[in-house]
C-alpha cells in the first residue's frame, strides 16, 4: 500500500494523542469562572478577611479554578473541593497542584445525604465555610435540597454558606438576559432553571440556616450568604452580627437584603 495514502490517518492519530497528553497536563478553563473569580473573592474577603485557619467545603468545584484562586488568597485555610462530574477531578488536581492547603478533590453528588457519600468529609459539623458557585440553577431541585440539608450537617454553628449565581427575586426574573438564560436552561433540562431567593430562604430555614445577606454581583448575578444557626437560637427574633468593610459588626434583621 502507498504510504502517502496513510499519512492523513497517521497525522490524525498523532494529533489525538497530542490532545490527550495536553488534557492530562493542562486543566480546562471555564471563562465564566475566570470572570467571576475576582468579584466573588472580594465578597469572601469582606466576610472572612480577619479569620485564620478556616475550613472550607466546596460543592460543584468545576475545574478547580476558584479553589486555586481562593485557597491562594486564604493561604492558611484548609480547602476541600468536591465535584459531581468525575472527569473534572483531574482538572481540579492540576489547577491546585502543589497547593498544600487544598485537599485532593472528591466526587460528591450533593443531592445525596452525606451519610451515603463514598467518602467521609474531614470535619463533619465543623466547617467554617461552604461554597457553591453556579450550581443551583443548572441542576435539578434535589441538588438544592441536598446542598442545604448537607450543609446543615457539615457547617459548624455560625458557619457560612456562600452561593453564587443568577436568581429570581419575589417571582420575577430580570433582566431579559436572565429570562432568556432561564428559558434556555429549561429547554436543555426541564429540571433546571433559576430558583427564587424566597424559596431558597425557606429551604435554608427548614435546614437550620438563615439567609443573612444578598450581595449584587456583576452580570446580574448575586451572592447569597447563609448562616447555620445554633439549635437553641430563636432564629426569628435574633439579630445577627456580620462583619462590615472595616471588620466591625453590622446588625441585620432577618431577611434584610443588603449590599456590601
Ligand atoms: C456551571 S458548572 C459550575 C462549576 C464551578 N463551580 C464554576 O463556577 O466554574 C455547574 C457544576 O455543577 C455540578 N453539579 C451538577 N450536578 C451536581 C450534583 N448532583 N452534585 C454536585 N455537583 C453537581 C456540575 O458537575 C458542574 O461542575
Amino acid at each position: 500500500m502507498n504510504i502517502t495514502l496513510l499519512m492523513p490517518f497517521i497525522y490524525f492519530g498523532r494529533l489525538i494523542r497530542f490532545i490527550e497528553r495536553m488534557s492530562e497536563t493542562s486543566p480546562r478553563i471555564y471563562p465564566s469562572a475566570s470572570r467571576n473569580e475576582e468579584p466573588i473573592l472580594e465578597v469572601l474577603k469582606q466576610f472572612l478577611g480577619h479569620q485564620d485557619k478556616i475550613k472550607v467545603f466546596e460543592v460543584a468545584a468545576g475545574t478547580g479554578q476558584h479553589a486555586k484562586a481562593f485557597a491562594t488568597h486564604f493561604s492558611s485555610a484548609s480547602w476541600e473541593p468536591t465535584e459531581y462530574d468525575e472527569s473534572l477531578l483531574n482538572d481540579i488536581k492540576l489547577h491546585c497542584k502543589n497547593m498544600k492547603n487544598v485537599k485532593p478533590p472528591q466526587k460528591v453528588d450533593i443531592s445525596k445525604n452525606v451519610e451515603d457519600w463514598d467518602y467521609s468529609p474531614q470535619y463533619l459539623g465543623k466547617y467554617d465555610v461552604g461554597l457553591c458557585i453556579n450550581m443551583i440553577h443548572i441542576s435539578p431541585i434535589e441538588c438544592t435540597h441536598g446542598l442545604f440539608s448537607n450543609m446543615s450537617k457539615l457547617l459548624a454553628y455560625g458557619g457560612l454558606l456562600f452561593t453564587y449565581g443568577p436568581y429570581a427575586v419575589d417571582g420575577v426574573i430580570s433582566p431579559q438576559s436572565n429570562v432568556d438564560f432561564h428559558n434556555s436552561l429549561k429547554s436543555r433540562n426541564p429540571a433546571w432553571g433559576l430558583k427564587d431567593i424566597k424559596f431558597l430562604r425557606k429551604i435554608s430555614k427548614e435546614n437550620g440556616l438563615k439567609l443573612e445577606m444578598v450581595v449584587d454581583m456583576p452580570s446580574n448575578n448575586k451572592t447569597l450568604v447563609f448562616r447555620r444557626l445554633p439549635p437553641s437560637s430563636e432564629s426569628d427574633k435574633l439579630l445577627l452580627t456580620l462583619p462590615n468593610r472595616n471588620g466591625h459588626g453590622v446588625e441585620l434583621k432577618e431577611g434584610c437584603n443588603g449590599r456590601l
